[in-house]
């Protein structure tokens, strides 16, 4: 090999080596200046000699051209989740269980920490970082290689013995608290909106289509599981310690217990250590050692039976209750918020927390100047889980639900078989225009990033939002200027911002139909029966044209989804804003993929159960791809039952009367392949 590629090579080994100690040692032996000569030694190697580029350089950790959307890639073991046990006692029973199937075999369990982070599996090929994959349905993963070559304590490159040629080791994608707290921090400033907690901020991190982003955001990852035909050692413990060995970031915080006892030893001591970690975990995860009891035990389709979590419990806290406020949500719900003396939980000052509605309020029979039981689970808005009453406070009066909307003061609905109250003042009422428009924005909707709940205040304030289709008429100069509405937080929209903002907006007309349909903000339907109402219905003309009937037909839509629907497409002034919002150019159609093939057409599934190697709607994915056609209940017109696990006893007893054809997904798989439908 020629001498700049022999230099180039002994860079990016040191290089590596030396990101290596910094961020997964913390201990380097080389100050920045020298790390920085050596980087930029490199770089200008690389730009001399770009035949000899490599994605897996350091230099290409901080990100790269914005890609398109993400490449969906098949895991070569499917990527299961952990099954979880919550006491003692159900982790006994886990136990027991696998010591009777082990038959009287020796067990010892390795303890590790929950990192509450995204999965991630990282694939090497001849020590060389190769993909990333997501879970995805566990089956199939988004590729967020990009991604992941980002962040610093992945190595591109492996260095030791016994490394196999291929194999993949999994972990967790996690935003530690420092790192966290100062990226929200600059979002607040930037007016865009706060990440709810450090998970959903590293899982909204690891699906940035723009990987230069994905490198500002120190991001961690910790691995904890090593999987492949040419993994030698039999022991997780010592898979982990050889993981180590070729510079993955394993954690420390790993121990062999032999007992109940030790488990729970190791369980208990994190419960109260966890507060003084960096990073957050929400609860154990314990795994059998020997690799050879896993082949044993197996999988069920979800989890393996050699392994399992146990999950802490959500933290509560005591205080005094001072009163209950009411917050109006978009679709006009009425929501009673208690108020009580700040009081610290789970690291934070707390002093809010939503009560569900009034009838938990009656069943609580909460009252002002009660000690409130105060629990924060994994959500960012904490929930009152208990009362007790002081013996002065017996006296008291019950609390009475308001009779009107505290904004607009219409008066409060409760419907039949509701369970909470809303304020039917749909068009006028503020909260809700402001809610709509805060949930048109958001990241599952038009994903508008740039318009935080502050900026949408603004726009709101200064009238120059009336509805979803104002967005698409925006100019940069309108937004110039604009002064946010917090008196003691002034700030004010600037030029680069405007520009950003429009060119969001503008972006935003690539966004699929589902989500476009989901965004319409039309009461009961959410994310899911979004998706599954576009991909049934195809267009909007469709779905506006659908009878109750048609409606009905789609799985999980019942009376109260379709009746909303129905009210939904029966009001002229929605039609028109469709209308609008189609000639500004959002999707109102199904982006029809490439068929696969035709080998299912003029065939109709039915698809039930869960399966092994897909999730339900993967492999409905996968009929469709094949032309297929999706049904939801078993009719004559269905020809194929396809049962999975717990399949429903109605659907198989249909089939029967009917004489449809019943099939489990390795039939299908089979028939599929070999092309005998
Ligand atoms: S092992 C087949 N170990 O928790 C077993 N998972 O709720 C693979 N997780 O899917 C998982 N810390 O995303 C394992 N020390 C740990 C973990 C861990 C966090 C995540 C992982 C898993 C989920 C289950």
């Amino acid at each position: 090999m020629s001498q700049p590629f022999n230099r180039i090579e002994e860079l990016r080994r040191l290089i590596n080596r030396y990101n290596y100690e910094y961020y997964v040692l913390d201990n380097s032996s080389i100050d920045d200046m020298q790390f920085d000569f050596l980087l930029k030694e490199l770089e200008s190697l690389e730009k001399q000699y770009p035949e000899f580029y490599s994605a897996n350089s350091p230099t290409q950790r901080v990100g790269g051209e914005v890609s398109k959307g993400f490449v969906q890639a098949e895991h070569n073991f499917p990527m299961l989740s952990l099954s979880n046990t919550y006491s003692k006692e159900e982790l006994v029973d886990f136990i027991n269980r696998a010591a009777q199937s082990l038959q009287g075999e020796n067990l010892e369990w390795v303890c590790e920490l929950k990192y509450d982070g995204v999965a991630i599996s990282l694939l090497y090929e001849d020590g060389k970082f190769v993909r990333a994959l997501t879970r995805g349905d566990g089956v199939k993963g988004d590729d967020v290689s990009d991604n992941i070559r980002t962040i610093k304590s992945i190595p591109l490159e492996i260095y030791g013995e016994n490394i196999p040629s291929k194999f993949e080791i999994r972990g967790e994608v996690i935003f530690p608290h420092k790192a966290f707290e100062e990226f929200n921090l600059k979002r607040i400033e930037n007016g865009e909106e706060a990440f709810a907690n450090p998970r959903n901020a590293a899982s909204g991190s690891i699906k940035l289509l723009d990987s230069k982003e994905v490198a500002q955001r120190k991001l961690e990852c910790f691995l904890y599981y090593m999987i492949g035909e040419g993994i030698e050692e039999n022991f997780h413990y010592k898979r982990l310690a050889q993981a180590c060995s070729w510079n993955f970031n394993v954690p420390k915080y790993v121990a062999i217990a032999k007992s109940v006892d030790e488990i729970m030893d190791f369980i208990n001591y994190w419960d109260i250590e966890r507060h003084n970690l960096p990073f957050d975990i929400d609860g154990i995860v314990i795994k059998l050692n020997n690799t050879n009891q896993w082949e044993q035990l197996g999988a069920t389709a979800k989890s393996p039976r050699w392994a399992t979590a146990f999950k802490f419990k959500a933290e509560q806290a005591k205080s005094k209750l001072l009163e209950i406020e009411y917050q109006v949500g978009r679709t006009g719900v009425i929501t009673p918020v208690a108020v009580f003396e700040p009081v610290r939980l789970a690291g934070t000052w707390v002093k809010r927390a939503s009560i569900h509605n009034a009838e938990q309020i009656q069943k609580l029979d909460i009252r002002e100047n009660d000690i409130v039981i105060v629990e924060k689970g994994g959500e960012i808005i904490p929930k009152i889980v208990g009362v007790e009453r002081d013996k002065d406070n017996e006296n008291s009066t019950p609390i009475k639900f308001i009779e009107n909307c505290p904004i607009c003061n219409a008066k409060l609905i409760k419907e039949e078989g509701e369970a909470g109250h809303y304020c039917p003042n749909y068009n006028h009422c503020p909260p809700q225009i402001l809610g709509r428009f805060q949930h048109f924005v958001s990241k599952k909707a038009m994903n508008i990033d740039t318009l935080g709940a502050e900026r949408i205040k603004m726009l709101f304030m200064a009238d120059l939002i009336k509805d979803f289709y104002s967005f698409y008429t925006l100019k940069a100069e309108d937004l110039i200027g604009l002064e946010s509405t917090d008196k003691e937080n002034k700030t004010s929209i600037q030029e680069k911002g405007a520009k950003n903002i429009i060119q969001a907006i503008e972006k935003s007309k690539e966004i699929e139909f589902p989500k476009v349909l989901y965004a319409l903000g039309i009461r009961f339907v959410g994310e899911v029966t979004a998706k599954r109402l576009a991909n049934t219905f195809k267009n909007i003309d469709n779905l506006i044209k659908a009878t109750k009937e048609d409606l009905l037909s789609v799985e999980d839509v019942g009376e109260r989804i379709a009746d909303s629907l129905i009210d939904y497409f029966s009001n002229e002034d929605n039609l028109e804003l469709i209308s609008k919002l189609k000639t500004a150019g959002l999707q109102f159609e199904i982006k029809e993929t490439e068929k696969e093939s035709n080998k299912l057409s003029n065939l109709s599934f039915v698809v039930s159960g869960t399966f092994i190697n897909f999730s339900r709607d993967g492999l409905k994915q996968l009929i469709e791809s094949h032309s297929g056609k999706i049904l939801s209940s078993v009719s004559s017109k269905t020809d194929y039952l396809i049962c999975g696990e717990k399949t429903g006893p109605q659907k198989i007893k249909q089939a029967e009367k009917l004489g449809v054809k019943m099939i489990d997904e390795q039939e299908f798989i089979n028939k599929l392949n070999i092309g005998e439908f």
